[in-house]
């Protein structure tokens, strides 16, 4: 296609120049003067097989020959059932079916509602409050904004917002009071959950919606040893369901299909999307457990939801052309070992860094918290806006990163997070720190 810029189209932030992408080499995005992007974080940790992959690009052009769409609505098709099969044959125990949808935000909507329904089918529909964290970021539409604890991202849409309420995140860095350890701050969170419940009503709660890993809006915190089996005690304790987002964390990201593997807990729903299809197709995904589905069943009968798109023919072929090249390629066990490396690289050259405040993650998923002072990890002044001019510093540089604000109380704090393609390779990763360690240098001595 011919390229051009229109001027028509309403673009995230409209104030930016956007270079125009026109290709893919791998984890490199290509613009239209040529220059190249090394792509370390994925877009917001999407794109786990790069940007040029034949096998899965092969399979959409084949699904789109064969069958481009068939309203699910009348009929299933193959690529659906298959990638259902695909999933639930790795899934944590209990899980046992897979709803489609477009994206982690509809993923979210749908576990949302499916949690209620699940209550309305066994006779409990007095329950009626979800419980989520602060600090989280569940997605932009009206139900996962409500549950997601970012404040500015909420800020002038509250009153459009269902009631959440939110407890602490699992964010040791900051949250760990003096004297503490892991596993003493663990309880204490699983207690504040515990309390919530009780406060709300032991009968009355629907949900705890956590993601297992935070992503976009604290940058790659991982629980303590011991927090969601806390959790998940407490949820069976009252009957409460257990929803875990892993839109981004998940599908290998952290080194196993799903991040809650590491955890030793099975949720009663899962949340996927992004690097189910990698990008190559829209599609995200709700994995529920047999119990759930069999209420609904055994009840009314069927879920009341439903998107135009739910179970699109070609995004699943392109998402189970992404998972099958997952697993025959290995791709689980590269995370691990390419991660091991990449943390390595990351403490090399961050660990005395005067402004990297800490460096964690896990697998392909990392991210650096940047302070004014380590000593006291006091945040950079929200006013330098260090996150949004280092994004762009780096793509200047020619590195994709994804960097964001508001990570110690909404506004102020400073992150950047990383989520390289499963394909990495070292030299590649050698690439990423030294233009990540050269744009942080530039943004914060230009200002
Ligand atoms: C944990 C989590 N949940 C949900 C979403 C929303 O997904 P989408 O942007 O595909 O709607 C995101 C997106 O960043 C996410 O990180």
């Amino acid at each position: 296609m011919k390229e051009i810029f229109t001027g028509q189209v309403f673009h995230r932030n409209p104030k930016n120049k956007y270079p125009l992408a026109v290709g893919g080499d791998g984890p490199y995005i290509i613009d239209r003067d040529g220059k190249r992007y090394l792509d370390a974080c994925g877009g917001a940790a999407v794109s786990c097989l790069g940007h040029s992959d034949r096998e899965v690009i092969e399979a959409i052009k084949a699904q789109l020959d064969q069958l481009p769409f068939a309203h699910t609505s009348f009929f299933t098709n193959t690529p659906m059932e298959a990638l259902a099969c695909e999933l639930v044959e790795r899934a944590p125990a209990g899980i046992d079916r897979v709803y489609f949808c477009s994206g982690g935000s509809e993923a979210v909507e749908a576990a949302l509602k499916l949690a209620r329904q699940y209550f309305v089918e066994i006779g409990q529909p007095q329950r009626r409050h979800v419980i989520a964290r602060r600090q989280s970021y569940h997605g932009n539409t009206l139900g996962a904004l409500a549950t997601g604890g970012n404040l500015w991202r909420r800020k002038q849409f509250e009153p459009l917002l269902v009631d959440v309420s939110h407890v602490a995140p699992c964010y040791s860095y900051r949250g760990m009071q003096a004297g503490e350890d892991d596993e003493a701050y663990g309880q204490r969170l699983v207690r504040e959950l515990e309390e919530e419940v009780q406060r709300l009503g032991a009968d009355r709660v629907i949900a705890f919606v956590a993601e297992t890993v935070g992503g976009a809006t604290l940058g790659c915190v991982t629980p303590v040893p011991g927090y969601f089996a806390g959790v998940r005690a407490v949820c069976d304790k009252y009957g409460v369901l257990l929803i875990l987002d892993e839109v981004m964390c998940g599908m290998g990201r952290c080194g196993t299909l799903y991040a809650c593997e590491q955890e030793g807990v099975a949720p009663d729903l899962i949340c996927i999307g992004k690097g189910l299809g990698a990008g190559y197709q829209p599609i995200g995904a709700l994995l529920a457990s047999a119990k759930i589905y069999d209420a609904v069943i055994q009840g009314s009968g069927f879920f009341q939801h439903g998107h135009t798109y739910t179970g699109h023919a070609t995004a699943c072929a392109g998402a189970l052309a992404v998972q099958r090249a997952v697993k025959n390629r290995g791709l689980l066990a590269k995370v691990r070992e390419r991660g091991a490396g990449f943390e390595a690289r990351l403490r090399a050259r961050f660990a005395e860094h005067p402004h990297v405040g800490e460096i964690r993650g896990r697998g392909l998923f990392w991210a650096l918290e940047l302070v004014q002072e380590r000593a006291n990890k006091r945040p950079f002044d929200a006013k330098r806006r260090i996150n949004a001019r280092l994004k762009l510093q780096a793509l200047e540089n020619g590195l994709m990163c994804y960097p964001m604000g508001g990570s110690v109380d909404g506004v102020t704090g400073d992150h950047v997070l990383l989520a390289p393609p499963y394909i990495i390779t070292e030299t590649q990763l050698d690439e990423a720190v030294d233009k990540l360690a050269c744009s942080i240098d530039q943004v914060i001595a230009a200002g």
